[in-house]
């Protein structure tokens, strides 16, 4: 057993959907999150810029001595980690190749439609991880930038803006015939039921986050790092910009309150204050 914590960050509040699945998978483990929301959103950034960020994240979590790193953000893991990985000291999970591995399963020698924003798409990393798995199957993307500011405008399934976003993006997409559609973006499992209703019952979601939480079961338990005693798990935030914002925005991707939110800026990551006391 591995009592350290599990290290996860995102460009924002995104990912506190993949933390929602990893407390549900891994109830006991204590977790610490960090959230970019002074530099979200990273969708739109280059693979540089991503890195940069991705590098200076994960140096900082380090510091709280983790059993494990997730890039919770589906943009770094695309752009990011397959060139940090090497030089972080301890293991990390990506959300994309689990991601890919549910779809090629779910879809055979079939086609799988990837959503993602726009760097993610143009990374190319979820079409190279799937035909890694299958070369056989056909990859058919597209990337939704309105998803993220809509989903964070907390607008419901039936709201007719996201109607129309949702139809207008995922229609052409849809009359391809996809078996699966990955949710390619840590914001997207929020407007799940519009895309949903979109797609149609025919085209299976693929929500990473599930996929993700079910990896790093797998990797910690191959290792012996699953905490395996009969306790709640603390969760711990950090961000780099407005806290307050983030406690309101999260509860709703974490779908609970969110009590522990310290600011620390970019800028800061390495001043001894933003040491976290434990
Ligand atoms: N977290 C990002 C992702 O999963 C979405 C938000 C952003 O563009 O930074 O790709």
């Amino acid at each position: 057993m591995d009592r350290r914590c599990i290290a996860i960050f995102d460009s924002g509040l995104g990912g506190l959907t993949v933390v929602r699945a990893i407390q549900q998978r891994l109830p006991a483990d204590d977790l610490v999150y960090f959230g970019d929301t002074a530099r979200v959103p990273y969708g739109s950034k280059s693979k540089e810029t991503v890195t940069r960020f991705a590098r200076e994240i994960c140096d900082f979590l380090l510091r709280f001595d983790p059993k494990l790193i997730v890039f919770a953000c589906n943009t770094a893991s695309a752009a990011a980690l397959p060139s940090l990985r090497p030089h972080i000291s301890v293991p990390t999970v990506g959300v994309v190749m689990p991601g890919a591995r549910a779809a090629v399963e779910r879809a055979g020698n079939g086609t799988i439609a990837v959503i993602a924003t726009e760097s993610t798409i143009n990374s190319d990393a979820y079409r190279t991880a799937m035909r890694s798995l299958n070369p056989q199957v056909r990859v058919i993307q597209k990337p939704c930038p309105l998803f993220v500011p809509l989903a964070e405008e907390g607008r419901s399934a039936d709201d007719p803006i996201v109607r129309a976003v949702v139809q207008d993006y995922l229609q052409p997409l849809v009359a391809l015939g996809p078996q699966a559609m990955v949710l390619g973006c840590t914001h997207y499992p929020i407007l799940r039921e519009a895309i949903a209703a979109a797609c149609g019952p025919t085209v299976e979601l693929i929500d990473s986050a599930e996929q993700t939480a079910q990896q790093v079961y797998a990797d910690l338990a191959a290792t012996n790092g699953l905490r395996t005693e009969d306790r709640r798990g603390k969760l711990t935030c950090y961000v780099s910009d407005n806290p307050q914002r983030f406690r309101e925005l999260g509860q709703r991707f974490l779908q609970q309150s969110i009590v522990d939110v310290t600011w620390v800026a970019p800028e800061r990551f390495h001043a001894d204050e933003a040491r976290p006391v434990s």
